[in-house]
């Protein structure tokens, strides 16, 4: 196979059309076999669900090249049930998980020649989707649904990599309490739009949302979970039921306990206690880790003692840990890789 000509190590997260995706129908309560095809664009009724009322959800995952020159995943399985938690609260049929899990390793064979190279630094982002199709007036679920998944080859999340980030607490609520904060339905991101353009406007590179029945303890941002570090070396993640179950975040405290030995505290996080912090992180497949090194809560400075220059250490530790595991420099836990060629 002979890999694509990008310049791999200048890409941005952003979209280039392939020439591959996977898409299955659901009609009259089945899905389809489904099916690998070339067209990237989809032709809908104008009253299409989706269009309508918002009924759609995604998943982010990546595949990626390891030191020996295999193709991997990491943990599909995870984005499958996930998916499938996201399709039972929007009233949407699942997709089988086991077929999800199918489908991803089918699109990224088909597209092996995109999958960038061993240390270029980008990795081939796969993003499944489902939707309602078929035409709803009345406020209801579908009766039909499209799922599908295309790739893209991505470089990293925020611009200048690794340096760290700037961000500010947001006005703004990402999610409702007993809300859709958990799932990962398009509709949050539509949410969060008003407010990261008003960020970027800013010069933040992203926001920092609060849990919104009380504003005052720290729930993620709009596209990734916080990590912190205490100064005495423990990873503290915020918990709560209206942030994403991030899957980077779940192996990340694996990773922090088992392969570096830290202490984990798995906690509500009040923004009051942020300044206490020695360095802090966001964390997801897009963002991988990217660091933080300063907070701006209405004007008032928070700064990691970890600066603005580079990650923190531990920080660092848990960076190299996961991505050696991701990219086969470092054995993974039983069932993380899934090899796909
Ligand atoms: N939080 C939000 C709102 C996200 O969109 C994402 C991205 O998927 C994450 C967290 C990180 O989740 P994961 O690590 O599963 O990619
Ligand atoms: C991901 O990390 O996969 C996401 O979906 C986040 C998105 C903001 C790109």
């Amino acid at each position: 196979m002979e890999k694509k000509q990008l310049d791999w190590s200048n890409l941005g997260f952003g979209y280039i059309q392939t020439e591959a995706r996977f898409v299955s129908n659901y009609r009259d309560g089945a899905w389809d076999d489904g099916a690998i095809v070339t067209d990237a664009n989809i032709t809908l009724n104008e009253c299409a669900g989706v269009f309508q009322y918002a009924q759609t959800i995604f998943e982010g995952l990546k595949a990626y090249t390891t030191e020996d020159g295999h193709i991997v995943c990491f943990r599909p399985d995870l984005n499958a049930s996930r998916m499938a938690d996201s399709a039972r609260r929007l009233e949407m049929p699942a997709f089988p998980e086991e077929r999800f899990v199918d489908a991803v390793v089918q699109v990224v064979k088909e597209n092996a020649a995109y999958v960038p190279p061993f240390g270029s630094g980008a990795t081939l982002y796969i993003r499944p989707y489902m939707m309602g199709t078929n035409p709803v007036i009345g406020v209801k679920p579908a009766d039909e649904y499209m799922f599908r998944i295309f790739v893209t080859p991505v470089g990293p999340y925020f611009k200048g990599g690794a340096k760290p980030l700037t961000i500010k607490v947001s006005d703004f609520d990402r999610a409702a309490p007993n809300g859709t904060g958990h799932i990962k339905a398009g509709l949050n991101y539509a949410m969060s739009l008003h407010a990261i353009v008003r960020a970027h406007e800013e010069g933040y590179a992203e926001n920092m949302y609060l849990d919104p029945q009380t504003r005052t303890k720290v729930e993620e941002t709009g596209g990734a979970n916080f990590i912190f570090i205490t100064k005495d070396g423990g990873l503290v993640t915020p918990k709560s039921n209206s942030i994403l179950p991030s899957i980077t975040r779940r192996s990340l405290v694996y990773v922090a306990k088992h392969y570096l030995g830290m202490e984990v505290e798995e906690r509500e996080v009040y923004l009051d206690e942020v300044k206490d912090f020695a360095e802090c992180g966001l964390c997801g497949t897009a963002a991988v880790i990217s660091p933080v090194g300063k907070i701006v809560d209405h004007g008032e400075e928070i700064c990691l003692p970890s600066g603005m220059d580079e990650m923190g250490p531990a920080t660092k530790k848990l960076y190299d840990t996961l991505t050696g595991i991701q990219m086969g420099k470092l054995e993974a836990p039983e069932g993380w890789i899934r090899t796909i060629l």
